[in-house]
């Protein structure tokens, strides 16, 4: 892959974002969704790539666009696999509330894992805790060794969980152990990446969330040295038969980080839509201007971006405002 892409899809992620943020507040998500997708899936268009997308929308018959097997890029080379989620955290940009971001994904061909839209258990880390962890450890256990990693007492380290009811035990083993818990409404991509960035204060992430963000989250970790440990978490026959399907016949497999995201490169992109701790949200700044903050990586060379960008939006208005469904101003 080139190095130049790692700036392109960072244009992907920030027009997704651009778009979402239309509908910031406004309780609509399908709409909100829907008008990210729309926008990510145009500039795709743009990006020199032949890609495949692996990890989208959903299948081919539930999705307009970016649905598992859509090829996107206006090239014929590199073949990469790609994984999107035009809005991760529907629910928290309908209400306006912090975290909600626009990523994406790409590796060589073949190297992402062709995760089914079902739940998966996750363990991430971030870097100095990488290499120690195993998703069946008991959760004490855990705790000493991350705790011991980031050179904190386990009173001191902060676990990120989705508030769930079906992670009241985990919850309550965290608290047991003397952890502080951090319950999130929605948005596993965004923590699991904050337990490699120790500003964010987060030491672990840990619980069932979505089996696509899982894999988005392990790029993004694979590229800040970080690790995820995960296992699908299928809820009945159907979500076994959705596995099947993509060729995964041992759902209880532990899944390391070489099994969700192989080989030597892979390249994360994120853009911030409501504020977060990660990334500030998209800000209207007036006369037709709007700025973005992004993180993007790359594997391979290690390099990670924070970057700002002020767009005029009546550049890019068919992409940030579609021409279907608008917000009513
Ligand atoms: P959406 O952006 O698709 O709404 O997903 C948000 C999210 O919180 C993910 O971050 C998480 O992996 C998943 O939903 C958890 O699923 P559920 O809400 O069913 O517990």
């Amino acid at each position: 892959m080139d190095r130049e892409l790692t700036l392109e899809l960072v244009r992907v992620t920030e027009v997704a974002a651009l778009a979402a943020s239309q509908w910031m507040g406004r309780g609509r998500k399908n709409e909100a969704d829907e008008a990210a997708t729309n926008a990510m899936r145009a500039m795709f268009d743009t990006v020199a790539i032949n890609g495949t997308v692996v990890i989208g929308e959903g299948e081919m018959d539930e999705a307009p666009m970016l649905y598992i097997g859509e090829k996107v890029g206006s090239a014929l080379s590199p073949e990469v696999d790609v994984a999107v989620d035009p809005l991760e955290g529907t629910n928290i940009l309908a209400k306006g509330l912090p975290n909600a971001l626009s990523v994406v994904a790409i590796a060589d061909r073949g190297n992402l894992l062709h995760a089914p839209d079902i739940y998966m258990q996750k363990i991430a880390v971030g870097p100095r805790a990488a290499g120690k962890i195993h998703i069946d450890d008991p959760i004490e256990k855990t705790l000493e060794i991350v705790a011991k990693a980031n050179d904190k007492r386990i009173s001191e380290c902060t676990v990120m969980i989705l508030d769930r009811p079906r992670h009241q035990e985990i919850i309550e083993a965290v608290r047991k152990a003397g952890a502080r818990v951090r319950l999130i409404g929605d948005g596993d991509v965004g923590s699991a990446i904050y337990t490699a960035i120790p500003e964010t204060g987060v030491d672990l992430c840990l619980g069932i969330g979505g089996a696509p963000e899982g894999v988005i989250a392990a790029a993004a970790l694979k590229c800040l040295g970080g690790e995820m440990q995960a296992r699908l978490w299928p809820e009945d026959d159907e979500d076994r038969a959705r596995c099947a399907k993509m060729g995964i016949t041992d759902c209880s497999r532990i899944l390391y980080m070489d099994d969700m995201v192989k080989g030597d490169d892979a390249i994360f992109a994120a853009t911030g839509v409501t504020d977060g701790e990660l990334l500030k949200g998209v800000r209207m700044l007036g006369g037709d201007m709007a700025e973005t903050h992004s993180l993007v990586m790359r594997y391979r060379n290690k390099t990670i971006r924070w970057i700002r960008a002020v767009h005029r939006l009546s550049y890019k208005a068919s992409m940030v405002f579609g021409s279907g469904n608008k917000p009513a101003l």
